[in-house]
């Protein structure tokens, strides 16, 4: 069976709802449930529900052969595996954020608080600026509300949590959107099986 890496959470139904659109669907990973692996017999194919952020472990590794996850990660952990498509969807900002009003005061180290430490620390060496990155797992903006940090760099989507905590973008660093990635391993032998699927959602794209 082809192993597919789906990430769980906002980004996994979005996914779910595209390999269901070109005849991949396995409706049980609709049902209220709490399993983690599914099959669907038809096509060959077996669905690991993980963390948004072990697709890239799962397929690096060959325990998937396929799977998707954002360009965030990627860009975050570089994992040796192939981006074989830009699924168009996912889409949101890595960006700086600060609470409003907030200068930044250039003769002092920059206190940077993300989940994001690499995207964070490669940004800020492009600009020669001296920072100190406070690495956290979530709730980021809370943050430079506390005087844990100045800044933030974190994903912004909609903009709402940033908005409903008193914080604003003060500079965008780039554009983010969820990738098709493959195992290097399983695009030689399972060429045929992963070129069908990136055709399909190729063609799905154009057509939306
Ligand atoms: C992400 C991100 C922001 C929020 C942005 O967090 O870290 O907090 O989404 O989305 P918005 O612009 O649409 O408001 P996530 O929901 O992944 O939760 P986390 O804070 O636990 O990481």
């Amino acid at each position: 069976m082809l192993n597919i890496a789906l990430p769980k959470g906002r980004l996994g139904m979005k996914v779910y709802d595209m390999l269901a659109d070109i005849g991949y669907e396995c409706p049980e990973i609709l049902e209220d449930n709490r399993k983690l692996i599914f099959e669907n017999k038809k096509n060959n194919v077996r669905y690991l529900l993980v963390k948004p952020s072990d697709v890239t472990i799962y397929v690096e590794y060959g325990a998937a052969d396929i799977g998707v996850a954002g360009k965030d990660i990627i860009l975050e952990t570089m994992p040796d595996v192939y981006e074989l498509l830009d699924l168009g969807f996912g889409k949101c900002r890595m960006c700086v954020a600060a609470p409003v009003g907030y200068r930044e005061d250039t003769d002092r180290v920059l206190r940077v608080a993300t989940k994001f430490p690499n995207i964070a620390k490669n940004y800020y060496m492009s600009k020669n600026r001296e920072i100190e990155i406070i690495k956290l797992y979530g709730s980021i903006e809370i943050a430079p509300l506390t005087s844990l940090s100045d800044v933030i760099v974190d994903i912004v989507e909609t903009g709402t949590t940033l908005k409903e905590n008193n914080l604003e973008v003060i500079e965008s660093i780039l554009p983010i959107s969820a990738r098709l990635i493959a195992n290097k391993a399983s695009s030689n032998f399972r060429a045929d099986e992963i070129g069908r699927i990136v055709s399909m959602l190729k063609n799905r794209k154009n057509e939306v």
